[in-house]
């Protein structure tokens, strides 16, 4: 028994924040985001929480997987911006989907989170525990955003992807890779609770820049230049496959510079290399499943197609997988 993603969808935010925008706000300009990053705009989520952006791409997914929320047995959702400690974003999608039958996790890893979740699930599947999984990447980043922090401020933006992953006779995720590195977690760092030093006590309202997302930049690019290849290549050594057998590669959206210097690693041609950071930026967990979404909606994904999937961010973390349309 192995299992298959029988639908995708996504969700973006419709508020665009352009480079021209952010370049009053802080001290930047559009070449230097551009040519540092690729991005040139991204979505904000005004007025809607990370619920309402992940019920959205999961209604698209299940409609694409032709699935009634019914039928769904299992919601993992990935994401570092519940809106909630509890109840869990997957709770809130339950709810919010009438999907009564189901049972409801997250996961926290970062922008290696929707590979993460589809091992999960995969798993679960196979094992024979569930027939029909709803796995969620969902992000409303821009909530943990100093924008007056120049380096941060101008990558990271919110939206949400999900897929349906069903029990099949086929294997339709041949192989998967995670890992992480909790040793380097202080090179990109979102605080959640101030310490309880005096429980108490009296305490300050918290400051957005003591929660904001701060990361040595320099470094995460270091990290995710050497972990990305390698992930890729122990995916593809476990699946016992080259990369020239992989249609599509998948590349979490981080920055171009990343995508670029795997495209040179493995001399790919760019058509191979799925790529939408222009319009998005960095939405963690949430990228991959965007791109997929967008793949199908374009007719970019064909049946026997296989996809390499990577993942790598936050934590910090790494994740590849092969999947099989
Ligand atoms: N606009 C203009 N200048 C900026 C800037 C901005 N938005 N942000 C930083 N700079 C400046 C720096 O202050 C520095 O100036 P200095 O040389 O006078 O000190 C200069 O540009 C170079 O900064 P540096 O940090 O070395 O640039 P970089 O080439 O490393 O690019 C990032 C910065 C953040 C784009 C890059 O490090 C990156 O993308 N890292 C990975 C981030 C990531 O993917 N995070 C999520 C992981 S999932």
């Amino acid at each position: 028994m192995g299992s298959k993603i029988t639908g995708f969808g996504a969700y973006l935010p419709p508020q665009r924040l352009t480079n021209s925008r952010l370049e009053q706000l802080v001290e930047t300009n559009d070449e230097w985001i551009v040519q540092r990053t690729g991005i040139r705009e991204r979505r904000i989520a005004a007025g809607e929480g990370t619920a309402s952006l992940a019920v959205k791409a999961a209604r698209a997914a299940l409609a694409d997987a032709g699935k009634e929320p019914g039928e769904l047995d299992l919601i993992i959702a990935a994401t570092v911006t519940p809106d909630c400690f509890t109840p869990s974003l997957a709770c809130m999608v339950q709810a919010e989907l009438g999907a009564g039958r189901a049972a409801a996790f997250d996961i926290s890893a970062a922008c290696s989170g929707f590979v993460y979740a589809l091992d999960i699930a995969d798993s679960f599947l196979a094992a024979g525990k569930f027939q029909t999984v709803l796995i969620l990447g969902a992000e409303t980043l821009s909530r943990i955003i100093d924008y007056s922090d120049r380096s941060t401020c101008i990558l990271f933006g919110d939206g949400a992807g999900a897929a349906v992953v069903e029990a099949s006779a086929e294997n339709g995720v041949p192989a998967t890779y995670l890992w992480a590195d909790g040793t380097q977690g202080g090179v990109l760092r979102a605080q959640a609770l101030p310490l309880g030093e005096d429980p108490l006590g009296v305490r300050a309202p918290q400051s957005i820049a003591s929660r904001a997302v701060a990361m040595a930049g320099g470094e995460v690019l270091r990290f995710s230049l050497s972990e990305a290849p390698r992930a890729m290549d122990e995916v593809l050594r476990r699946a016992g496959i080259t990369i020239d057998e992989i249609d599509w590669i998948v590349p979490h959206q981080a920055n171009k510079r990343i995508i670029s210097g795997i495209i040179r690693r493995y001399h790919l041609p760019e058509e191979k290399v799925y790529v939408n950071i222009d319009r998005f930026g960095n939405t963690s967990s949430a990228t991959i499943p965007i791109c997929l979404a967008e793949m199908r909606e374009n007719g970019l994904l064909q049946k026997g197609q296989r996809l390499l999937l990577v993942g790598f961010g936050g934590g910090l973390t790494a994740a590849a997988a092969i999947i099989e349309i």
